[in-house]
């Protein structure tokens, strides 16, 4: 078991600078088996959920080629075999190779999928857009048989904006005979990124980032080239680190528009920002005004950021809200900020933070990805001594977490126990 030990209260400054991101890049690994050609993705990050997908590939027969930051991958030889749940439980984005293979092959075999803890976590809407495609599933215990003689175009209305059913419905849908329409479809810059690999590959998909996508099957898919996009998940949690602990610290390669709400949440609270083409500067200051916050899908404020930022609302004066909309069940971290001295109740989706409070290092734990982020900048923030278990969490989503702020200043690493 791996844990993290922070001693706090540091001024961070220099660059940290931002990997690919994470949710585009679980899906980009899958999507790539579409063709039967080599695709070839830079800028993909090294934390242990690519390395979980590049286990799958493996399995599949896939040739996965791997240098720094790129990955060539090459399903000439690849076998259709079910995918083990030793494999599947392993990560939540698993479930993307359910529509990479049964746009490819018409059928897939596979385990329910893994991933944090923060909600029941349900595939039916993917499911769903499978069968408007013509497809049949099969559900046997967690195990799910989903195929099709043929896959045709459908129009399909999501209840609900999901970013997964929206990707893994495209990803049958490319090779399906004739339109498919996404109605709304979730609108996450991942979304986008997708889409442009695929469209890169041959594809023919319009109006992603919107949502309705329209989606042209074709019966060909080509080799390419792709770049990942930085994360801007990554990003928003070092620049809220940036609000706590930071002295003019540099968070480079960052889309600034994709983190709009947050960044304007940021100025709310009175948070000094100089916002660049590709970079933001932060730095921390003496008083924050207390300010609210409702988890959205996108453009709204991103549901992954609203950890970490609760730690931020602990520094504000008065009173500030955090109401969470999209995953039933992720409030995990507020019981650590607690013991590390923050004033927060919970009560139904909404967390009430009253602040400033001074933290103090605990033993506390990373319950999930973006808990254990929050983590990190609690105990950064803290003064004294904080040891973070179940850092596994974090190691999925955050490349070199521990390099990238040692780097800027923290005093931070990380044990084998
Ligand atoms: C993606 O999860 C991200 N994961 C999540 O990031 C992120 O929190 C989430 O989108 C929302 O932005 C990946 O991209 C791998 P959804 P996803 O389908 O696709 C309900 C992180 O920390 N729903 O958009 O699983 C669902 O229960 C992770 O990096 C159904 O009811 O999220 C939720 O309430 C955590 N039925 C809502 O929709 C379904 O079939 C949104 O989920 C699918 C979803």
């Amino acid at each position: 078991m791996k844990i993290m030990e922070i001693e706090g209260a540091r001024e961070l400054s220099g660059t940290i600078r931002i990997s690919g991101a994470k949710n585009a890049t679980v899906a980009l690994i899958p999507a790539a088996i579409l063709t039967d050609e080599e695709a070839t993705i830079c800028n993909i990050p090294e934390i242990t959920d690519t390395d979980a997908l590049c286990d799958i590939l493996e399995a599949l027969n896939v040739e996965v080629k791997r240098a720094s930051e790129s990955i060539i991958i090459n399903p000439k030889n690849m076998k259709n075999i079910e995918i083990e749940e030793q494999y599947s439980k392993k990560l939540r984005a698993s479930y993307y190779f359910m529509g990479a293979l049964l746009g490819k092959y018409h059928k897939a075999s596979m385990y329910f999928p893994g991933g944090c803890s923060i909600g029941a976590r349900p595939i039916d809407l993917h499911l769903k857009g499978f069968e408007s495609l013509g497809a049949t599933v099969t559900n046997e215990g967690n195990k799910y048989i989903v195929e099709a003689e043929e896959l045709h175009g459908a129009n399909i209305y999501l209840d609900i904006a999901s970013v997964g059913a929206t990707i893994n419905i495209m990803l049958a849908a490319v090779r399906a005979k004739g339109r498919t329409v996404i109605d709304n479809a979730a609108k996450e810059p991942e979304i986008v990124n997708v889409a442009t690999f695929l469209n890169n590959m041959g594809a023919k998909i319009s109006g992603a980032g919107t949502s309705t996508i329209k989606i042209d099957g074709v019966d060909h898919l080509h080799k390419c080239f792709h770049e990942v996009i930085p994360d801007r998940i990554e990003a928003g949690t070092y620049i809220i680190i940036g609000a706590l602990c930071g002295n003019m610290l540099k968070i480079d390669n960052v889309i600034p528009d994709h983190i709009d709400a947050l960044l304007s949440k940021l100025e709310e609270m009175g948070v000094e920002l100089e916002i660049g083409a590709d970079y933001v500067i932060v730095s921390k200051k003496d008083k924050y005004k207390a300010t609210d916050i409702k988890t959205a899908v996108f453009p709204g404020f991103a549901t992954d950021l609203q950890q970490p930022f609760t730690v931020l609302q602990t520094q504000a004066t008065g009173k500030s809200k955090t109401t969470e909309t999209i995953w039933e069940n992720r409030f995990m971290h507020i019981s650590y900020l607690r013991e590390l001295g923050a004033d927060i109740t919970v009560k139904n989706q909404t967390a009430t933070i009253i602040g400033p409070t001074k933290l103090k290092g605990a033993e506390v734990v990373a319950t999930d990805l973006r808990a254990g982020a929050a983590m990190v900048a609690a105990g950064l923030t803290a003064e004294g001594k904080t040891t973070i278990t179940n850092v596994e969490h974090i190691l999925r989503g955050y490349e070199q977490i521990v390099e990238k702020l040692t780097n800027v200043g923290a005093k931070i690493n990380l044990k084998e126990i």
